[in-house]
């Protein structure tokens, strides 16, 4: 009878179903706040520097992540390319993450120290230049763009008050650290960074 009553009546019905959604929801989603191995870095974990911060900024704006995925999953023929699996803790300073979910190039996560600065910079000119069967575009308006240093203290502020441990002298020395870089130094600089604190290089 109670349950003819609640199948019949459309705005009763859709206030349980809210009801048990949300429950499901907390149960999954409220234990990884008090989880310590998702929030907590793994050692050797350094949150960017003020030129790798930069070069992360280039990395999103130019779309890179459409192409990419910074996200190793744990299977042999995953880790067998690209090293360890990808863990929560090497993405605790990522704000916000670039996981990504497209792999029309390989995956990046541990791209760090796997080539030489020069070799990223022929390849972002034109990826041809390295790896003629490449589809990847050139970006070669990287090398002339300079990064605008003023704003790089703000936000590593703003990282800051989002849990990642920038010191006050990290901050201060923002500017001077990347006076007269490029984007594409900087994109070189974030891109050797990636992967380097877990599972080393192949
Ligand atoms: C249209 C898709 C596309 C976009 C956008 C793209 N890439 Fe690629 N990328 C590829 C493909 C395909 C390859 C594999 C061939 C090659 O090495 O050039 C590749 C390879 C790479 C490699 C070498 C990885 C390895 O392990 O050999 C790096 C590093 C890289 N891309 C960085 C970038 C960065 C940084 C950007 C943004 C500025 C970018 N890519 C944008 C498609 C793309």
């Amino acid at each position: 009878m109670s349950h003819e009553k609640v199948e019949t009546n459309a705005g009763l019905l859709a206030i349980f179903i809210i009801i048990v959604i949300s429950i499901g929801g907390l149960v999954e989603i409220v234990p990884l706040f008090f989880l310590k191995d998702t929030t907590e870095p793994v050692a050797g974990l350094k949150p960017y520097t003020a030129l790798q911060l930069e070069g992360r900024d280039v990395y999103i704006r130019e779309g890179c992540y459409v192409c990419h995925s910074q996200m190793i999953r744990p299977f042999r023929a995953e880790t067998e390319r690209y090293g360890h699996y990808s863990v929560a803790g090497e993405f605790v300073y990522d704000h916000p993450f670039q996981w990504g979910s497209k792999r029309t190039g390989p995956d990046l996560a541990r791209v760090g120290g796997r080539y030489s600065d020069e070799w990223h910079r022929v390849h972002l000119m034109n990826p041809r230049d390295v790896v003629p069967e490449s589809n990847m575009p050139g970006f070669p308006w990287l090398a002339e763009n300079t990064i605008d240093a003023s704003l790089t203290p703000r936000k590593m502020e703003v990282l800051r008050t989002l849990g990642v441990p920038y010191t006050d002298a990290d901050i201060a020395g923002a500017s001077a650290a990347v006076a007269g870089k490029t984007e594409m130094d900087a994109l070189i600089a974030y891109l050797q960074s990636l992967g380097t604190a877990l599972g080393g290089r192949r």
